[in-house]
């Protein structure tokens, strides 16, 4: 046990997970998330790309200045301008990292940089020396790397690390590598660089042919000493790496790969549920280690075993990942003190204000429903981390729909206390809801997606509705959360057109 290697876990959820499509979030969420991977204890947070936008910015800053216990890392292109603006996006961090990336590989070259083999060569070397300039901790990318000649891979490697790289991270960025040549490849590097024992070797790998996790296990037996992961394997495309996964097969298989790391394995499942509720990306059933079938047994040979020993069926223990071992139930008897106490259970910290506000909402909600399970409290948590970008509050919302009927919606809006109230037509309750909020807030929103979901069993159980909206060219996701759905869909809507109208999305 002492003398095992131990493999850092970078995270880069805020980063190349929120990058996808749909899985943006503001500034609260972003910062949520950020406590929650603390709490996770994962080595480092890339917490943005600066340039990207003034909200990247400030998301990184905020999470810098936020976070002491994890490196805090802006990605930067190989551009001046870049890494200045990293570097000032991470400079109030303890521990601030500057993560620049080039491509490598000859399609790359040829088609996006339209650079030769030694431009980009100093175009990274430059990079790397000038943000050593701003701190000591250097990551450099040579993107595609895993589609690039392996010697001037191992050319470009062994250069940024002269130039002053403290890691260097090897990405296979389209999810093209087979396990046994991605480890393959490490260990070319490993042997073909002459200065490989200057820097970490990390990995980042993408899950287009679903290898991702085997690619980043195969490159840790080959050396690898840094690993690039999402909860819940959010990102480009298929996704990244999923930190859930890559975590456990390395708690799991110890005895394998004979490497460990530092995370904090319990805080896994309540963190999967944040990442899932903020981006509103359901978790897949059947997903590895933190879908809700991942520990239930229904074969009954399956059952009897498990009766024997847990162990004939069972090669992780729910309790090590978080799952709570009983579902405790408020009721409308619950005090605040519980219902606190319940919420840092599952994994989230709210400030004072906040813990007030949910439990208004709790109380309406026991008043409705008797039993008040752990699934309703994240949507008002939920709901509460998203109320940063309330313009508009919802009051009523009335609608007249049948087989015979023409659906109608009347809805009420309240802005800095003054109310409108509105009616519309549409093809159905929740399309003429939707009409109604747009004429009131002038807002139009493209619906792109829209789904419903029970949060809980029961015929009380409360509708959660997910809805993909399109605004001035960019894709984000809102959630709703009521007994009733038509209500559900226009607390969705309208907390899309909320972070619209904010310009948070
Ligand atoms: O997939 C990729 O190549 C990246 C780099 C910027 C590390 O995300
Ligand atoms: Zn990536």
């Amino acid at each position: 046990m002492t003398d095992m290697r131990k493999v850092l876990i970078f995270d880069t959820t805020l980063r190349d997970g929120e990058q996808s499509p749909g899985c943006s979030m503001n500034l609260a969420e972003k910062l949520e998330v950020a406590r929650a991977l603390q709490a996770l204890k994962v080595d480092v947070i890339e917490a943005g790309f600066a340039i990207a936008s003034p909200g990247d910015f400030e998301a990184v800053r905020a999470v810098a200045e936020m976070i002491t216990d994890c490196t805090v890392c802006s990605l930067a292109r190989s551009m001046e301008k870049d890494i200045v603006r990293a570097a000032e996006a991470v400079k109030p961090a303890r521990r601030p990292r500057i993560h620049v990336f080039c491509a490598t590989s000859e399609i790359h070259r040829l088609h996006k940089l339209k650079r030769a083999k030694e431009e980009i060569v100093k175009m990274s070397v430059d990079a790397v020396k000038l943000a050593r300039t701003f701190v000591g901790d250097v990551e450099f990318s040579p993107e595609d790397a895993s589609r690039t000649e392996r010697d001037f891979l191992a050319e470009v490697v062994s250069a940024v690390i002269e130039a002053g790289a403290t890691t260097v991270n090897i990405p296979d960025t389209v999810g093209y590598a087979m396990p046994a040549e991605f480890g393959d490849l490490i260990r070319y590097l490993v042997a073909n660089v002459p200065n490989i024992s200057r820097a970490i070797i990390s990995v980042h790998c993408h899950n287009d042919l679903g290898l991702a996790v085997a690619n980043s296990l195969a490159a840790i037996r080959a050396g690898a000493g840094q690993v690039e992961c999402t909860v819940n394997g959010i990102g480009e495309r298929a996704g990244n790496a999923s930190l859930e996964e890559i975590v456990m097969g390395i708690n799991t298989r110890r005895d394998f790969l004979n490497v460990s790391c530092g995370v904090s394995t319990q805080r896994i499942y309540p963190t999967s549920r944040l990442v899932s509720s903020v981006t509103g990306l359901a978790v897949q059933r059947n997903k590895a280690v933190v879908g809700e079938n991942a520990f239930a047994h229904e074969a009954g040979i399956h059952q009897h075993g498990m009766m024997a020993n847990r162990e004939t069926y069972e090669i992780m223990k729910p309790e090590d990942i978080g799952i709570p071992s009983s579902k405790l139930v408020l009721g409308k008897h619950s005090g605040r003190h519980a219902l606190k106490q319940r919420i840092e259970a599952l994994g989230h910290t709210l400030d004072d204000g906040q813990i007030d506000r949910a439990f208004d909402k709790f109380k309406v909600l026991a008043d409705k429903k008797k039993e008040v399970f752990d699934e309703d409290i994240e949507a008002i948590i939920g709901e509460e981390i998203e109320q940063v970008a309330q313009v508009w509050t919802l009051q009523a919302v009335q609608t007249v729909a049948g087989s015979t009927a023409t659906p109608t919606a009347t809805v009420t809006l309240s802005r800095e206390g003054q109310s409108t109230t509105d009616a519309a037509i549409g093809d159905g309750p929740v399309d003429a809801a939707y009409e109604a909020i747009s004429r009131i807030t002038g807002v139009k929103l493209t619906l792109r997606d829209y789904s419903l979901r029970a949060i809980t069993s029961g015929k009380d159980a409360q509708g959660e509705v997910t809805i993909e909206v399109e605004h001035e060219g960019r894709r984000f996701r809102a959630r709703g959360v009521s007994t009733d759905i038509v209500e559900a869909s226009a607390r969705a809507y309208l907390a899309a057109v909320n972070r619209a109208a904010a310009g948070t999305w």
